[in-house]
């Protein structure tokens, strides 16, 4: 039970859950893949016009991050060479955007690492979260603020001499990044929509 293999396995199966798709359904809004972007995300099931869904979807997303690392940790230890806690994190991580029960299309995985990094550092996690809140804020763009979050990351290990956590959390933000690469050919292009509005 007590394996790297089984803590990871654990930790994917946690973070594939997609809520936002599981939400969407349940409450009637529909097949969240067909709305607007198509993300999983809390950002699209914004989009319906549904705000509990997707304050729900953002909880839960965040939370299933934070608990596989609490999961992770009491399982194996949170050493910081063998962290069971950030094994089990980015898996999760990986979980939501690559799910098996989507045929691997998930999410852009902004709500599951702000939840892992909450749960690894709560330091880490809480620049995160200003991060993204203040970019959304200043821009109204969620991915605006969910590409500057991930960047954020791997810098306040730096910052916070938390280099042991520096390999999970770039590597998820890589991740992230590369999940955004279309929102980013968007921004660039000055055609990101602000939140609640459309999105072809
Ligand atoms: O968290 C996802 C967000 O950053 C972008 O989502 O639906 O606007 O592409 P979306």
């Amino acid at each position: 039970w007590h394996t790297p293999v089984f803590v990871m396995a654990l930790g994917y199966l946690l973070g594939s859950i997609p809520f936002g798709v599981l939400l969407t359904r349940i409450g009637g809004a529909g097949d969240l893949r067909r709305i607007g972007s198509g993300n999983i995300g809390a950002t699209n099931v914004l989009r319906t016009g549904r705000k509990g869904l997707a304050a729900a979807t953002l909880l839960l997303d965040l939370g299933k991050g934070a608990a596989a690392v609490l999961l992770g940790a009491h399982l194996l230890g949170a050493d910081a060479l063998a962290n069971g806690g950030a094994m089990a994190g980015v898996m999760a991580f990986i979980g939501h955007c690559y799910p098996v029960w989507l045929r691997f299309a998930g999410g852009k995985g902004v709500a599951t690492m702000m939840g892992v990094c909450l749960a690894l550092a709560w330091q880490i996690g809480l620049i995160f979260a200003i991060v993204w809140v203040g970019m959304i804020a200043l821009t109204r763009i969620s991915s605006a603020g969910g590409i500057c979050a991930g960047l954020a990351g791997p810098i306040a290990c730096i910052g916070l001499g938390r280099l042991d956590l520096f390999a999970p959390v770039a590597s998820m933000a890589l991740i992230l990044l590369w999940r955004h690469r279309a929102n980013i050919g968007r921004l660039l292009r000055g055609e990101e929509p602000c939140i609640g509005g459309a999105k072809a």
